[in-house]
C-alpha cells in the first residue's frame, strides 16, 4: 500500500478523483492532506473521508515548514502528490523524498509552466497563444517550478474552444483520469527511468 500525502491549495477535485478511484483501492492510501491555506475545499473533502489535514504556517495549530518532514515520517508517508499546491516545495523535503514527489500541471509542459503559471492564468496563456491542443502533465518535482522529469501527459483538442474557461474544463476532466492512472503505476513500481527518460511499464 502506497501511503500518500496530498498537498493542496484549492477546491480539491484532484484529491477527490484519487479518493474515489476504484483502481487505487488496496494500492494507494491517502493518509494526510496538507495545505498552505487555513481553509479550502480540499479540507472539506479530507473531513468527509476522515483524513488528517494540516495547514503549513506559523499559527499555533499550524505545522511549521521545518516540522513537515518529521510529520510525514510520523505518518510513514511513502509518496507525495501536489494537486493544486501553489507554494514551492522546500529543498529539504525534496531531498528527503527524492523522486517521491509528483505534481499535476494543467498544460503540456515544458510549455506554459513555471512560476505564476497556475489556475486560469495557464489557460489564458494557452488560449491567447491560439494553440490547438492542451492537456495535463504529471511530472516529478524538483527545486524549480514545473521542471522535473515528465512522467505522463494527456492531450485535449482545443481547436474549437471559445474561452480559457472551456480549456480549463476540458483539461480538468483528463487530469482526473491521468492522476489515478499514474498513482496506480507508481504503487505497482511501473514507472522507470531508462537512459534518463521516464517510461511507464504496461
Ligand atoms: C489543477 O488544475 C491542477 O492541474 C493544478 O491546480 C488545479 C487544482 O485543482 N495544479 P483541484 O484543487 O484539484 O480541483
Amino acid at each position: 500500500m502506497l501511503r500518500t500525502a496530498v498537498f493542496v491549495s484549492g477546491r480539491g477535485s484532484n484529491l477527490d478523483a484519487i479518493l474515489n478511484s476504484e483502481e487505487l483501492i488496496n494500492k494507494v492510501s491517502v493518509q494526510l492532506v496538507i495545505s498552505d491555506k487555513e481553509n479550502c475545499g480540499a479540507f472539506e473533502i479530507a473531513k468527509r473521508f476522515n483524513i488528517n489535514f494540516f495547514t503549513i504556517g506559523e499559527k499555533e495549530n499550524n505545522i511549521k515548514s521545518s516540522q513537515l518532514v518529521d510529520l510525514l515520517k510520523e505518518y510513514k508517508i511513502d509518496f507525495i502528490v501536489l494537486a493544486g499546491y501553489l507554494k514551492l516545495i522546500p529543498s529539504e523535503l525534496i531531498k528527503n523524498f527524492n523522486e517521491k514527489i509528483i505534481n499535476i500541471h494543467p498544460a503540456l509542459l515544458p510549455s506554459f509552466g513555471g512560476k505564476g503559471m497556475y489556475g486560469i492564468n495557464v489557460h489564458k496563456a494557452v488560449y491567447e497563444s491560439s494553440a490547438k491542443v492542451s492537456g495535463a502533465t504529471i511530472h516529478f518535482v524538483n527545486e524549480e517550478y514545473d521542471k522535473g522529469k515528465i512522467i505522463a501527459q494527456k492531450v485535449v483538442d482545443i481547436s474549437d474552444v471559445k474561452s480559457p474557461e472551456e480549456i480549463a474544463e476540458k483539461v480538468l476532466k483528463v487530469e482526473h483520469q491521468l492522476l489515478p492512472f499514474v498513482l496506480k503505476k507508481i504503487a505497482e513500481n511501473k514507472i522507470v527511468n531508462i537512459g534518463g527518460r521516464i517510461k511507464i511499464l504496461p
